[in-house]
């Protein structure tokens, strides 16, 4: 994985600021400047008082524009809904280590928020002509993200695509597409399955981890997860580290 160099403070502009599906907003944040981001990588936002910064995957990076898609959960969630085009708005990134990509057949997983990151990476992967398929799991066809480009849905109430949870399409999704490789974001029991999915297929797998964040930049060690490394587990940051990592080095519980 690619270790993060050109971190930086932006104090950024707030664009577009739109409702994109029944629980989740978009916003379009002009850095004023091109950045080079990784798929995988993410920001942290400055949330008008609030101690700790928040974190969130890139969505999209367009001509110094970051966008992010976000759930509104709390205080800093509710914040960054509320701006309004043109208001300030303080941000570090990129942070943490993105997607290794491979030049190989892709199957894209994003399940809920998750596909963030994920339709991010579809865009990276298709500007270098690299084979892929992304596969989409929500609760419901309103949570489904106006605009976003996905090849397959499942919804778990069948209310749009196919019915059930996303775990339940891993073995059949590796079984027609036959990829190289699966790259994946959402919740952690999503990733577990797709994991071990992969490992019983003989197919590599990176996931994009998500822990509550204190810092967001390797110091406090909130964020660390269990990791094996030369046949030991070992600590590793979700934020520094991560929050990409290979399926297969991670302790799963
Ligand atoms: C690397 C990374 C990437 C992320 N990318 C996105 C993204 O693209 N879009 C998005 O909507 N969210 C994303 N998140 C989650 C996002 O950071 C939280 O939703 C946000 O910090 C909540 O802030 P808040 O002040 O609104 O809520 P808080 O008041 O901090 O929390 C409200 C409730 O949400 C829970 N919560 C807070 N953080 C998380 C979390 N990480 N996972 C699950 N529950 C949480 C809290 O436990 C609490 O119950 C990401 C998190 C990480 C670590
Ligand atoms: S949030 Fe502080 S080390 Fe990851």
């Amino acid at each position: 994985m690619i270790q993060t160099q050109n971190k930086k403070i932006y104090k950024a502009v707030a664009e577009t600021v739109k409702q994109v599906s029944s629980s989740s907003y978009f916003i379009e944040i002009n850095c004023g400047e091109k950045i080079n981001i990784k798929a995988g990588q993410f920001i942290s936002i400055y949330c008008n008082g609030l101690t700790l910064r928040r974190p969130f995957s890139v969505y999209s990076n367009k001509n110094g524009k970051i966008g992010i898609l976000f759930k509104e959960r709390g205080k800093g969630t509710k914040y960054i809904k509320s701006l309004k085009t043109g208001d300030l708005i303080d941000i570090i990134g990129p942070l943490g280590n993105g997607f290794n990509i491979k030049d190989k057949k892709s199957l894209l997983i994003g399940a809920g928020i998750g596909i963030a990151p994920i339709s991010f990476l579809k865009s990276q992967l298709e500007e270098r002509n690299i084979t892929c398929i992304f596969a989409g799991g929500f609760l419901n066809k309103n949570e489904i993200p106006i605009g976003i480009n996905i090849d397959k849905i499942y919804t778990d109430d069948g209310s749009y695509g196919g019915k059930g949870s996303i775990i339940d399409y891993i073995e059949g999704l590796i079984n027609e597409y036959k990829p190289e490789i699966i790259y994946a974001c959402g919740p952690l029991i999503v990733l577990k399955n797709i994991a071990l999915a992969g490992q019983k297929h003989n197919v590599e797998t990176q996931i994009a981890m998500e822990k509550v964040m204190a810092c967001g930049i390797g110091v406090c060690r909130g964020c660390v997860i269990d990791i094996k490394k030369d046949n030991k587990i070992v600590n590793a940051t979700v934020c520094k580290d991560g929050p990409v990592f290979s399926g297969s080095e991670v302790v799963w519980r």
